[in-house]
């Protein structure tokens, strides 16, 4: 089913609605539970929520507000439930992913992070680093497909490094493999050469099940977006580049209405800044996507405007901002909350179906920039610079004057 031009068009944040990704009514909790109600109020989620460190809990006090105050106008309620995590749950705990968060993240309908890390941790030992609490979370919730929009917004296209034509009308989804690749493939660790040398070394390695599911929720994607694919791999060097295109060629075969086309990753780096409008939905490895996502999100110019979906075929959802925990602004109300906001309607859209509360935030978010609101990241002349906090209680503001438009 192909969404048609017009529709595709409507929403230039988040324009795709995977519901391939949701799960099916049986296995969510909530919709069990709501199966019997008729009324919209009866609606009800458990969200775990993950401040973390740094501007973390900043932006999801914020968040937490704007998605209680959305999901009220729709007859949804939420039950939140705050968890450490990251350097915040080392000093706590001893661990950044303690077993009761993981716990409490695994039992409910999804989970929203802010941001982990800090100097403080910096050099602990690899178990005890912030952001090894968060690769486990990631493995813990089994989420394979990491989702990163770069959509450059018309009210921020100066953010952009790039030429205002260049970046103008940018509006692309990159698809990450998250769980498999380099960052887990074994063996890996140091040792010795033949030559009696130190050596470091990690093994890419993708089985068919990995490439074909990150495969089909990238068709998916493409699907409802434009219709356009793009895999990214080195298929002229590595082997498992090489298994990764014959895979996603093998996959296509499901999707005939989706136009494939492969480049190499350098190819892909130097086309991301040449000429990103050519680009759709990408669909790529871990330590690809990890790279390309980061790239694709500076067209956009503002690290604190972009959100994140991290899904899997069953269980809740990874929903965060792609900033880290900005400790040179931590606690000084500097903080852009709107990627944080942004996620929280990726949360709804992505993780519970609920696509009218998304949309009333993110009509917020638009709303809010359209009156001229800029925090520091973001702003430029003419415009009014507000901290986090204020920028939060003008994304509430919108969201309510949109009550008052609907009465
Ligand atoms: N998913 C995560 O939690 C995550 C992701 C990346 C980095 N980190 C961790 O965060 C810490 C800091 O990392 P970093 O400095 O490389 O990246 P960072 O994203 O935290 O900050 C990079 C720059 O962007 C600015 N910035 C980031 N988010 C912002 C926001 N919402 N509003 C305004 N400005 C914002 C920061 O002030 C900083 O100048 C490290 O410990 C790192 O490991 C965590």
């Amino acid at each position: 089913m192909i969404a048609s031009a017009s529709s595709m068009q409507i929403n230039a944040l988040h324009p795709i609605k995977p519901m391939f990704l949701l799960k099916p009514a049986s296995l969510r909790p909530s919709r069990i539970r709501c199966a019997a109600a008729t009324t919209k109020q009866s609606k009800r989620y458990s969200i775990t929520l993950l401040p973390g460190d740094g501007i973390g809990p900043e932006v999801i006090s914020v968040a937490k507000n704007v998605l209680i105050l959305a999901g009220s106008l729709e007859g949804i309620e939420f039950n939140f439930q705050e968890m450490p995590m990251g350097g915040s749950a080392l000093d706590l705990v001893g661990v950044p992913l303690p077993d009761e968060t993981l716990l409490a993240a695994k039992k409910s309908d999804a989970v929203l992070l802010g941001a982990i890390g800090g100097y403080k941790w910096d050099k602990n030992e690899k178990h005890l680093k912030p952001e090894t609490g968060l690769l486990q979370l990631r493995e813990g919730l089994e989420v394979f497909a990491n989702l990163r929009p770069a959509t450059v917004l018309p009210q921020l296209v100066d953010a952009s490094t790039l030429k205002k034509e260049v970046a103008e009308g940018v509006d692309l989804m990159v698809v990450r493999e998250l769980t498999g690749g380099i960052y887990f493939g074994k063996p890996r660790g140091f040792g010795t050469n033949e030559d009696g040398e130190e050596i470091g070394f990690n093994t890419e390695v993708y089985a068919t099940y990995e490439v074909d599911r990150i495969a089909r929720v990238a068709f998916e994607t493409a699907r409802k977006r434009h219709g356009k694919l793009c895999s990214v791999d080195k298929a002229n060097v590595l082997e498992a580049s090489m298994f990764w295109r014959k895979r996603v060629i093998a996959i296509a075969a499901e999707y005939p209405d989706v136009e494939l086309s492969h480049m190499y990753v350098d190819n892909a780096a130097m086309q991301l800044v040449r000429n990103p409008k050519q680009f759709d939905t990408i669909v790529t490895n871990n330590i690809f996507g990890d790279i390309l996502s980061d790239e694709a999100s500076m067209i956009t110019g503002s690290i604190g405007m972009l959100p994140s979906a991290s899904l899997g075929s069953s269980g809740p959802g990874l929903f965060e901002p792609i900033h880290g925990s900005a400790p040179d602004i931590a606690n000084q109300d500097k903080a852009n909350p709107l990627a944080t906001v942004l996620s929280a309607a990726m949360l709804l859209k992505y993780g519970l179906g609920e696509e009218n509360a998304a949309k009333r935030i993110e009509n917020a978010v638009l709303d809010t920039l359209n009156k001229g609101f800029r925090t520091g990241d973001i702003y430029s002349a003419g415009n009014k610079l507000v901290g986090c906090k204020e920028m939060g209680e003008e994304v509430l503001k919108s969201v309510d004057s949109q009550v008052a438009a609907a009465v």
